[in-house]
């Protein structure tokens, strides 16, 4: 069993960016500055939107967290949106999700200028990664191919089994794994909370990715001998024996999995770091087509 490690790898591809941040300063095209808007004080969105900017700093770029109350009114939250889109030293932004109730997340989410849409998540991103044209691809999506990528884990006529149809992950990843890339040319299935006996459709899987959201759902029963598992779960658990309160738990039950498993990811250290690299190289992305 290979370990997919995301922390070495991210590490790695952040590193490469600030050499890169390094040399575009050098000819004199400015830092690239990402921006993040954080609504509530949700703890786990806030840990994340933290993760992203320090890794910002890291690589030498500039970041602005702009964090908004709970109850901002959409119309405010939209207004603040239009300021990102003006302003002309951010290169790209992200509104970090889920956003309260009483906002209409894809109204937010097409308010944002598509080429400051570094999380890729505006409808003329996604038409553009359907069809396989340059654009800012989906962080986390994006993060898994480039660790599929770097570990030389054979995707071509592999069967593919994605488990979630969210459109942040489940569902961009089925579209990305089918595509002619590099970890891509896969025969994908993708499966949901309706789909009948998943158990016999993930254990034909070569591959498997877990991105439903349920701690420890995938079990060493539902997959074959050599099958390769990418766990995007990472879901909060009460745990009175940790000084912060809980564990982290993935969507895999790893300590099962990983016996069957040629490569898989752990949690934490694996997708999730992968996720704030890639969210730096799109923005690199968008200040290199800004200059
Ligand atoms: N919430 C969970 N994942 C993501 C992500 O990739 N981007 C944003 N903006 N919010 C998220």
């Amino acid at each position: 069993m290979v370990l997919l490690d995301g922390k070495a790898t991210s590490a790695q591809i952040k590193d490469e960016i600030a050499i890169e941040v390094q040399k575009l300063t050098a000819i004199g095209i400015k830092t690239p500055h990402l921006a993040a808007i954080l609504v509530g004080s949700d703890g786990a969105s806030l840990t994340y939107v933290n993760a992203k900017v320090k890794a910002c700093a890291k690589a030498g770029f500039e970041s602005t967290l702009v964090k908004l109350p709970e109850e901002i009114s959409e119309n405010d939250l939209l207004n603040e949106i239009k300021k990102l889109n003006k302003n002309p030293e951010i290169d790209g932004f992200i509104v970090q999700l889920p956003l309260p109730k009483h906002i209409d997340e894809q109204k937010v989410l097409m308010a944002v200028n598509p080429d400051k849409d570094v999380d890729g998540f505006h409808p003329t991103n996604v038409g553009k990664m359907a069809l396989n044209l340059p654009t800012f691809l989906p962080a986390t999506p994006f993060g898994i191919l480039e660790l599929l990528k770097r570990y030389e884990v054979e995707t071509s006529g592999k069967h593919v089994v994605v488990i979630g149809r969210s459109h942040i992950v489940g569902s961009p990843m089925s579209i990305l794994m089918a595509q002619k890339r590099t970890a891509g040319n896969a025969t994908v299935t993708i499966t949901h909370s309706r789909t009948k006996n998943l158990k016999e459709i993930t254990r034909q899987a070569d591959i498997i990715v877990a991105a439903l959201g349920i701690p420890e759902f995938l079990t060493a029963d539902m997959v074959k001998d050599g099958v390769s598992v990418i766990d995007v779960g990472i879901t909060r658990i009460a745990d009175e024996s940790k000084k912060r309160g809980y564990r982290l738990a993935g969507d895999v039950h790893f300590e099962s999995v990983s016996k069957k498993s040629s490569f898989i990811t752990p949690v934490p250290g694996g997708v999730g770091p992968m996720t704030i690299a890639m969210l730096m190289k799109n923005t690199l992305q968008a200040a290199k087509n800004r200059s």
